[in-house]
């Protein structure tokens, strides 16, 4: 019947910069190691008092994509929030949005997909617009990692790459069937669960009794862990895999794409990505120098800024793709 279109965008991160060097007084790391690793400079920390929350962030850059829209907070009919870190264990931060953004009381859904977290997000919003059963959908993707990162050496492999943020964008219908979000698919193989993953306080680890009774901050479980370069040999087979097979749906070739928004996992991964399609840097916007991985948010957040910066235009075939945790992957082909 439709496609969805994205009819605004937003980011909100958080003022508290914290440098390679900052990191480097807590843990046993370097400015050098991680920029050669990561490309990482630095990243947006929440700060006491500042009030920034998972939600709180999420509902400051919905209300600017709500704005770009040119809708109304009553005329979203739908919200999907994704994140890994949300307020509360339970309820999740998509009601949470609705309370604090006045809207009425439409559904809200929280969606668990971590880095590929938002591709997962506006792949089911395109789904209810495409159907026509909703014309207006929030999409949310914001992370507050810092509160959970173990900060001592021994989490340095993981706590100098995550960073704080959220960004927003609300769907809306396309009569053109030729434009809009093209295409999505998804991906998941849970057999690498635990490659990357953060196993307490789930529900699956012990009795709860148990949790409350020995709550150990020794307790590596409660911070994430990451099988770093299992992890990066499956990123970058994966995200090669679900952009081609996105290109493919749609008739499409890698020299077809204008510009790539990968999720901002490590600037060598998307350097590979780059190169594999014989891309210039101008058809890849990466901002991960700035604000480390932000999961969920990071895709949104780099979405927003190429295109605050005019380099996305009408007409232009953008792509975005994610992988991680689950682990999941997954495309969008949108064609602007
Ligand atoms: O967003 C979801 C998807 N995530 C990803 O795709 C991330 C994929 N993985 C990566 O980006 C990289 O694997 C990392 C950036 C996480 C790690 O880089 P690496 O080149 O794979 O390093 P490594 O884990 O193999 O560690 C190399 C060395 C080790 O020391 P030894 O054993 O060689 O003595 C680590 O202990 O670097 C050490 N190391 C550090 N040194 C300084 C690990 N973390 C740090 C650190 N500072 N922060």
């Amino acid at each position: 019947m439709y496609n969805s279109k994205i009819k605004g965008l937003g980011y909100f991160v958080p003022e508290h910069v914290v440098t390679n060097d900052e990191l480097s007084k807590v843990m046993d790391t370097n400015d050098a190691w991680i920029q050669e690793r990561t490309g990482i400079m630095e990243r947006r920390h929440v700060s006491k008092g500042d009030g920034n929350t998972t939600t709180t962030m999420g509902v400051k850059a919905a209300k600017i994509a709500i704005e770009r829209a040119g809708i109304d907070k009553d005329d979203i009919d739908f919200i999907v929030f994704a994140t890994l870190s949300p307020d509360y264990y339970f309820p999740g931060p998509g009601v949470l949005v609705q309370r604090d953004l006045g809207i009425k009381t439409v559904g809200a859904l929280d969606v668990r997909n971590q880095c590929s977290g938002f591709v997962y997000a506006i792949s089911v919003a395109d789904q209810y617009i495409k159907s026509g059963m909703y014309k207006n959908v929030l999409v949310i993707g914001s992370e507050l990692h810092s509160h959970g990162l173990d900060m001592s050496t021994r989490g340095r492999g993981v706590s100098v790459i995550f960073g704080d943020g959220a960004g927003a964008a609300v769907l809306g219908r396309e009569e053109d069937s030729t434009k809009g979000i093209l295409s999505t698919h998804l991906h998941s193989e849970g057999q690498h669960a635990e490659e990357l993953s953060l196993i307490a306080p789930g529900m699956g680890k012990r009795w709860v009794t148990d949790i409350i009774a020995d709550n150990d901050p020794n307790d590596e479980s409660y911070y994430p862990y990451m099988n770093g370069q299992f992890v990066f040999k499956n990123a970058v087979v994966r995200f090669s895999e679900v952009i081609m097979e996105g290109l493919a749906a749609n008739g499409l070739q890698p020299s077809d794409i204008d510009m790539l928004i990968p999720h901002q996992a490590n600037l060598r991964i998307s350097q590979f990505i780059q190169k594999k399609f014989g891309l210039s840097d101008d058809q890849v916007y990466n901002n991960i120098m700035k604000y480390g991985n932000t999961t969920a948010a990071s895709i949104p957040i780099a979405l927003t800024e190429a295109w605050e910066q005019g380099k996305i235009k009408s007409g232009e075939l953008v792509v975005l793709a994610a992988f991680g945790s689950g682990f999941t992957w997954g495309s969008v082909i949108i064609r602007w």
